[in-house]
């Protein structure tokens, strides 16, 4: 990890979800039963993903939402059914694919743009809201900084994101990672001071979950 640039990690972090955990991703996030542990990440994570939301308008008819690292795009479906006009974007070209495909029956995935590449790409252009949730988790800390500062130049309104928070549990409850598959080059979550990034950016909302095996603080921060 150490010595690592944003390209090099960048580049784990599209195989792992795009070949070492794809599928099991896929299962944690689809309606499929799961046992146990994977049952209670999920709870979680529904959880966390409903408190992001919780943080948007109720009507976003107009508005442009990114959901930077969406994986396979639960959030940003319901940002659309909202009326947002969302761009969904992440690494991974096979969770995309499959986003796309979970979208296809529903009528607001019209307002859905799906695209494999980077959060960060400044070509995707302006946003009223940019939410990260657990995309940034396997960034140095610096790294995950800079996207989030990035991220803010270029909304409007908010960015609202999440991160694994530095606690004294959290050396044994590395979140989702410990259910994932590993790899030889599955990159690990990386835990982030909450007192370093208030010291940082002005905090407007904060919620952690801690379930089972996931746990997970969003922030929500006004733009600049
Ligand atoms: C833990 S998953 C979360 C996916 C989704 N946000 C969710 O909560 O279901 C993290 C995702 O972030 C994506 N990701 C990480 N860094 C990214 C980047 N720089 N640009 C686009 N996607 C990225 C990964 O490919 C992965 O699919």
């Amino acid at each position: 990890m150490l010595g690592l640039t944003y390209q090099d990690r960048r580049a784990e972090i599209e195989t792992y979800f795009d070949q070492t955990a794809m599928a099991a991703w896929a299962k944690l996030t689809s309606a499929a039963p799961v046992s146990g542990i994977r049952a209670k990440v999920r709870a979680g994570r529904d959880e966390m993903r409903n408190t992001l939301l919780s943080w948007l308008p109720a009507d976003m008819t107009g508005l442009r939402l990114l959901d930077a690292g969406c994986g396979t795009g639960a959030l940003a479906l319901e940002a659309a059914a909202r009326g947002a006009t969302v761009t969904a974007i992440d690494l991974s070209p096979q969770l995309v694919a499959l986003a796309a495909e979970r979208a296809r029956h529903l009528p607001h995935a019209a307002r859905v743009t799906f695209r494999a590449g980077d959060m960060l790409d400044p070509e995707l252009g302006a946003f009223d809201y940019a939410v990260c949730m657990d995309s940034i988790i396997h960034y140095a800390a610096a790294d995950a900084r800079n996207a989030i500062t990035a991220l803010r130049a270029r909304t409007s309104r908010a960015v609202l994101f999440t991160f694994a928070p530095r606690t004294i549990l959290l050396g044994s409850l590395l979140t989702v990672g410990k259910i994932l598959p590993r790899g030889d080059r599955s990159p690990m979550i990386v835990p982030q001071s909450e007192r370093a990034l208030r010291r940082l950016f002005p905090v407007a909302r904060s919620h952690r979950v801690k379930a089972a095996f996931y746990t997970s603080q969003a922030m929500e921060l006004p733009s600049c």
